[in-house]
């Protein structure tokens, strides 16, 4: 009888990759969805997949990206090289058979080798990895507000710039502009990651499958005074015909990435004071948003959703905890539990540049006691440990080490990722 069991595929299985996958989320892939999903998402050195007799009916990929760091006081960002997980899928006729968890080993033996320090990836459902090691890393919520109650109160201490200026460009422009701004932008907060070029071009194609009954994309630009562009947004039109009054149209925001805080507020401004607009919506923000601070009746910004974005696993995490910044210096003998993985002691030395992570020698006493998943959970600063400790998930094993973890762990950004892969 054929083994079950996952290996690398070849180019020449791209398509049938993009297919197999694409049912596995119960969509029938045309071939231009077969072509963007190859462009986007195949990535030679691993793709992996399950073969059933001549069928594949089981996917799996990763992709290799930028994700940026926490930051030490008045340090920039580090940016770590990680895998981004993707494409995982198994069919429906061969679920609950053990493919999945096939499929996660062999990836965590490609990270090894390869000596990726962090994995992550975002989840169709938050109950599949915590069980490989995966912790939930950062989150994300969606706004609604009424336009015509969206008043800025007095901003005393931001200057909307006037002398730079707003406008719209066209896919082509915005081909040209956006993918550098957001290079910029992506490594200014946590939990970031870089777009490539193959990435662009799928989401600037903007394709009838991503609208889901809005609009087509549109981009406005922000340029300062010098015609230099700092910032931009990307959105879209829906009509509701069962809205409050005729014609009530919504802007719904995808991006919206500026690199200083008075060019993100000229941009909400813009779309916030689109005429024929009633209600604007958010995709996917940060949960500590500005705009709710900016508004002059903050209760008119309705949060509609919160959830989970990145999940991350430490794979090797002396060089993962080495990699970020700390908000302040601190040393913690950290005991990491976990089923099937090479856990045990770590000692981090936090200091204001660099950290320091190393095996625990044995008569460094241990401070908290938590698992892989909850050490990733508060590795982007996206969750304090005491949070975690509270929540029944890390424990204290000396007094007052929570309170020395929580400053060093937690900087003054909430982690976000605004890119789906
Ligand atoms: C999620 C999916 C990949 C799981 O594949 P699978 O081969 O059935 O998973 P496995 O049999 O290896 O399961 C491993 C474990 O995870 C659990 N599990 C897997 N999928 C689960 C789910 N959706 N909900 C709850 N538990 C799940 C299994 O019960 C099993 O638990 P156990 O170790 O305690 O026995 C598959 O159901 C699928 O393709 N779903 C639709 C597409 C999708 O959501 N892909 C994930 C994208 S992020």
């Amino acid at each position: 009888m054929n083994k079950l069991e996952p290996r690398r595929l070849t180019r020449e299985q791209a398509p049938a990759f993009a297919r197999t996958m694409e049912l596995c989320f119960g969509n029938v892939a045309t071939e231009q969805d077969v072509a963007a999903i190859v462009a986007e998402d195949f990535e030679q050195d691993w793709a992996i997949g399950v073969h059933d007799g001549g069928d594949l009916v089981a996917t799996a990929c990763a992709t290799p990206l930028e994700l940026t760091l926490p930051a030490g006081p008045g340090r920039p960002f580090p940016v770590l090289g990680v895998a981004g997980v993707t494409c995982v899928g198994v069919l429906p006729t061969h679920r609950r058979r053990g493919l999945l968890r096939q499929m996660m080993a062999y990836q965590l033996a490609q990270f090894r080798e390869r000596e990726i320090p962090v994995a992550i990836l975002t989840a169709s459902e938050s109950v599949i990895y915590g069980r490989f090691g995966y912790g939930l890393a950062s989150s994300h919520q969606s706004l609604e507000i009424a336009t015509r109650r969206s008043a800025f109160r007095e901003l005393p201490y931001l200057a909307l710039p006037g002398e730079g200026r707003v406008h719209i460009v066209g896919k082509d422009e915005a081909a040209k502009v956006l993918p550098s701004l957001h290079a910029e932008a992506r490594v200014l907060r946590p939990g970031e990651i870089d777009r490539a070029e193959a990435r662009w071009t799928g989401i600037l194609d903007d394709p009838e499958r991503h609208r889901h009954g809005t609009s087509a994309r549109m981009y406005v630009v922000h340029e300062d005074a010098t015609g230099k562009p700092d910032g931009y947004a990307s959105y879209r039109f829906q009509y509701q015909a069962d809205g409050p009054s005729r014609g009530h149209r919504v802007v719904v925001v995808e991006d919206i990435y500026s690199l200083v805080a008075p060019v993100q507020a000229r941009l909400w401004r813009y779309l916030l004071d689109l005429d024929l607009v009633e209600e604007l919506r958010t995709g996917a923000r940060p949960v500590d948003e500005t705009l709710r601070w900016m508004l002059a009746d903050p209760r008119q910004l309705r949060t509609t959703g919160l959830g989970d974005m990145l999940w991350a696993k430490l794979v090797d995490i002396p060089a993962a905890l080495s990699a970020r910044g700390y908000a302040a210096s601190t040393e913690l003998v950290l005991e990491v539990r976990g089923a099937g993985e090479r856990l045990g002691r770590y000692r981090l030395e936090t200091g204001p540049g660099a950290a320091d992570c190393r095996r625990a020698k044995a008569g460094e006493k241990t401070d908290l006691v938590l698992g892989l998943g909850d050490l990733a959970a508060v590795y982007l600063g996206g969750c304090r440990p005491s949070v975690q400790a509270a929540a029944g998930r890390v424990q204290e094993a000396r007094p007052g080490a929570l309170a020395r973890a929580d400053a060093a762990f937690t900087g003054p950004l909430a982690p976000f990722c605004g890119t789906h892969f």
